[in-house]
């Protein structure tokens, strides 16, 4: 479907769909089936029966096809997805509301303005605070916490607790075994 939507309806219609519709009219619809079908069949990724990205997600980037969420996940209101390269989301992840990824920038030195693109993991059991902001090619590895409105420059490594801007150590996440489980969205979420 997708392959056939590129191949006939042309760039500037592909831009529509990827732009206005999924950032302004898909985004909002209550219904979550609905907005994870046109994630796959528009956008080329999908999300797993038991995880969620509540209402209010946007995406911009040329490798929508190249987001992967895993299983339980449950990823808030109104995140912001810029996907110039891959963007890996683990098992067992959970993000407050606003938390923004950026795969992409420019080269603040280059005359051109050059775009770098990095890809983003975050690996399984991972716990982004609200409005935290995480940049191109950074890992945030299994069981990391990042604490809300932080902005994430480098790796973060297993089970540490980081926060401010740039993010730093706060200390060590005191548990490495976890018993929560999301499953699937909430209703009108
Ligand atoms: C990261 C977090 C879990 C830390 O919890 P905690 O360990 O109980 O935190 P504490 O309040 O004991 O703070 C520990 C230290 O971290 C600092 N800190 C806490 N939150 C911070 C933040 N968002 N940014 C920067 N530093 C922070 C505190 O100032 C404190 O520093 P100090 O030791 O120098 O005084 C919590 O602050 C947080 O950000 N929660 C996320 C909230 C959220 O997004 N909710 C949405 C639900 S999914």
């Amino acid at each position: 479907m997708r392959r056939w939507l590129n191949e006939n309806l042309g760039i500037p219609v592909m831009l529509l769909l990827r732009g206005w519709a999924l950032n302004r009219l898909i985004a909002n619809l209550p219904i979550a089936a609905i907005r994870y079908a046109y994630y796959r069949i528009v956008c080329g990724f999908s999300v797993p029966p038991t995880s969620a990205i509540w209402m209010g997600a946007q995406f911009t980037g040329g490798a929508l096809d190249q987001i992967v969420i895993g299983e339980r996940c449950s990823i808030a209101y109104d995140s912001f997805w810029v996907a110039g390269a891959a963007i890996r989301i683990g098992n067992d992840v959970v993000a407050g509301h606003r938390v923004e990824f950026y795969t992409s920038d420019h080269d603040p030195d280059d005359p051109a303005f050059a775009r770098r693109d990095a890809p983003i993991v975050i690996e399984d059991h991972v716990w982004i605070g609200s409005r935290a902001v995480i940049l191109k090619g950074v890992t945030i590895c299994r069981g990391a916490v990042v604490a809300a409105g932080s902005v994430v420059t480098q790796n973060v490594a297993p089970f540490t607790i980081v926060g401010g801007n740039p993010a730093k150590v706060i200390r060590m996440r005191g548990a490495t075994e976890f018993t929560y489980q999301i499953n699937g969205t909430p209703l009108f979420s």
